[in-house]
């Protein structure tokens, strides 16, 4: 027998930093749509995700959550695991860069750039930002009243040495050049390759400080323990590490490698397409055939991300309306490389329009026409295979839909692919609307016309149903089952090499709508609200377990208004014991406060409250509520640390302090929450 044709695929291996959210699922679903696909035409698929867990951000949520890196990252690793399970997301590996089998071998692939002379030792030298452990380069810093001050927490920064391992990059710019001009296909879409070689080639490749001795969280350099691999190093080595290049079990590498394409949004294509084909290039390996950069989910003008908080969470939507609607929405709503707009209303719209109207009637009527007219049994096809001219474009059409869904698969649109199979769709909606199977069924003389029209609705509903599997894979053995279709060989891409192999005889079941009708209108007030959760779902499926639990952690469906737990965990409050409480001179508003937290940790915070307490001294002793970890402003020349809460009566206009109740059980600095 002929060996299938392999195809690899990946998703980028994502943070864990919080939960993912409707932007990872996009890729996400996007990689096992694909796999779907190519498993259904008749590939060896191999399917990668993962997850990115190294560095210093991981560290520093670590230790505010007051675990370990490892224990925080396992979480939201069950979480996410848990989420690409509602999606129906079917991976082959997920791989962790905390695994050993994937950190040894970054430490090999390290030792070998060093024995080889691409890595070398130097130092970098940069602005320092002692508090938040990190480096800055002058561009990276911000400018506050003159000062240039770490762009994270405001706070100055000092130049600073650091002695790391640098990667030649600079000896392989024109190599990747070359490579990226004379390989066309290998940045899509093409644009981006133009932004690479303009912007970052061309400019000059600087080498690359890949190695870190201020972050600890990291794969150590196994010959200078030190330092740790710089991130990207060791992210990037995952969609090798994972299938066991460097090891005695490399099977599945000698076998998957070099990779049919990487998926990845757009801001990290850099990354894949300049240091990840020069790592391989220096390894000896071949270069993946392809670097997909598509576009982003937006919210607004805004890039949906964790640090901005303006996130949609699957969880809610799913067990509102199906994981299928869902993933039909985010393959659909924007071609693959161009960004799009995430909105509750155009998600619902869609749903209703494609999925409830286009593709649930067309179901709901041919089989409810072939229990009305035919007992619920399917009738068979003319004998001699004749064919009214009227219905020849149709049967052409969808003949020819495999084709046409696999020619825009390839090149990775969905959406055009499934704007070809809902074409075929909208064709029957008419071709129902021109044959009026209604009257013909009034007229016993025209029974074997009905006979073609229905044969014809039914068999252009199994190639749809066929064809929609790897978008919404939930969804054909819906649509199967009301056919009463149960053969699977009739279910497969190969079955779909003619039309008109829908067997007679079968009985039909009309079953519960798809998709049922959204009231709009009610639906976003509901989702606007978050209150997806409470308001009874259209849908009659049973909920599912998975759903309730990632609805439990999500969340919800906008962001408006609502917070999650999470958002609220980034506040730190704490007590606070006023030291001392003084006027600002110059100023009518401020009061100036040194504040006791507790340890030996005394602050500075200016309060626009002096026109409440005109006896400023009164405070001392008294504990109030800080908020501990905003930014440090500048104010009056000095840093103010932090925020004291107060609560404001906007009919009289009082304004009052925030304490705690029975203040002396309290020590200074005690957390609030
Ligand atoms: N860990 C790196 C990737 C290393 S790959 C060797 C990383 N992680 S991430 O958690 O920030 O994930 C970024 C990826 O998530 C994007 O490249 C994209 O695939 C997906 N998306 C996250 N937010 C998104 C949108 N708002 N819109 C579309 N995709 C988004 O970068």
């Amino acid at each position: 027998m002929q060996e299938k044709k392999t195809f690899y695929i990946t998703t980028p291996i994502y943070y864990p930093s919080g939960n993912m959210h409707v932007g990872h699922t996009y890729t996400t679903v996007a990689a096992d749509t694909m796999t779907r696909f190519k498993r259904l035409t008749g590939y060896d698929t191999y399917f990668l995700t993962g997850t990115d867990e190294h560095g210093q951000k991981i560290e520093k949520k670590a230790l505010e959550a007051g675990v370990t890196p490892i224990q925080y990252v396992d979480k939201i690793v069950a979480e996410t695991k848990e989420l690409w399970k509602l999606m129906d997301i079917e991976y082959d590996d997920f791989i962790r860069t905390t695994e050993d089998r994937h950190m040894k071998i970054v430490q090999k692939i390290f030792r070998q750039f060093y024995d080889q002379g691409d890595i070398y030792k130097a130092e970098y030298e940069g602005m320092y930002c002692t508090p938040c452990e990190s480096f800055w380069t002058s561009t990276q810093l911000v400018e506050k009243d003159g000062v240039k001050v770490c762009p994270d927490c405001g706070r100055p920064c000092q130049p600073m040495k650091e002695e790391s391992y640098f990667f030649r990059m600079s000896k392989y710019q024109d190599w990747m050049i070359e490579y990226i001009e004379s390989h066309p296909e290998f940045i899509q879409p093409a644009a981006r390759a133009n932004e690479m070689i303009n912007n970052f080639l061309k400019p000059g490749l600087q080498d690359l400080c890949v190695s870190r001795t201020s972050v600890k969280w990291g794969v150590p350099v196994d010959f200078d323990p030190k330092h740790t691999v710089y991130v990207w190093i060791d992210a990037l080595s995952n969609y090798i590490t994972a299938l066991g290049y460097g090891t005695d079990h490399d099977e599945l590498f000698r076998k998957y490698w070099p990779a049919d394409v990487h998926l990845v949004g757009k801001e990290i294509v850099r990354f894949h397409t300049i240091y990840w084909p020069i790592m391989l290039h220096a390894l000896g390996l071949p270069l993946p055939k392809q670097v997909f950069g598509h576009g982003w989910l937006l919210f607004g003008t805004d890039k949906m991300s964790k640090s901005k908080g303006n996130i949609v969470y699957p969880g809610p939507i799913v067990e509102r309306y199906g994981v299928d609607a869902l993933r039909y929405y985010l393959m659909r709503e924007m071609p693959f490389g161009a960004d799009g707009n995430y909105t509750n209303e155009s998600f619902l719209t869609r749903t209703n329009a494609d999925l409830a109207n286009d593709l649930g009637n067309l179901v709901s009527r041919t089989v409810a026409m072939i229990e009305k007219y035919f007992d619920g049994v399917m009738p068979a096809w003319d004998p001699a295979g004749f064919v009214a001219e009227e219905d020849k474009p149709l049967q052409d059409h969808c003949a020819q839909l495999p084709a046409l869904v696999e020619a825009q698969m390839d090149k990775l649109q969905f959406s055009q692919a499934l704007t070809e199979i809902w074409k075929v769709i909208g064709e029957c909606n008419k071709y129902i609307d021109l044959t009026q199977p209604w009257i013909l069924g009034k007229d016993p003389e025209k029974k074997a016309r009905l006979t073609d029209v229905l044969l014809n609705l039914a068999e252009c509903v199994r190639f749809v149903a066929v064809l929609i599997g790897p978008f919404m894979p939930k969804t054909p053995a819906r649509i199967f089952e009301q056919l009463g279709l149960t053969d699977d060989s009739l279910k497969t891409w190969e079955s779909l090499d003619c039309f008109g192999r829908l067997p007679d005889g079968i009985k039909v079941h009309k079953g519960d709508a798809l998709f049922p009708r959204i009231d709009i209108k009610k639906d976003l007030e509901i989702l606007s609200g978050g209150k997806a959760e409470s308001a009874p779902a259209p849908k009659k499926e049973e909920k599912k377990p998975e759903a309730k639990k990632a609805e439990q952690k999500a969340e919800e469906a906008q962001p408006a208004g609502e917070i999650t737990i999470d958002d609220f965990a980034k506040i730190q409050l704490r007590t606070a014991k006023v030291v001392a409480c003084e006027k600002v001179q110059k100023s009518d508003k401020l009061l100036r406060f040194t504040l006791d937290l507790g340890n030996g940790e005394t602050r500075t915070v200016f309060s626009g409250i002096a026109k409440a307490y005109t006896e400023p001294e009164k405070l001392v002793g008294r504990t109030l509520i800080l908020l501990s970890n905003l930014k440090p402003r500048k104010m009056m020349g000095e840093l103010s640390q932090g925020m004291l809460l107060s609560a404001l009566d906007e009919g009289t206009g009082t304004l009052r302090l925030l304490t705690v109740d029975q203040a002396d059980d309290v020590a200074p600095g005690s957390e609030v929450g």
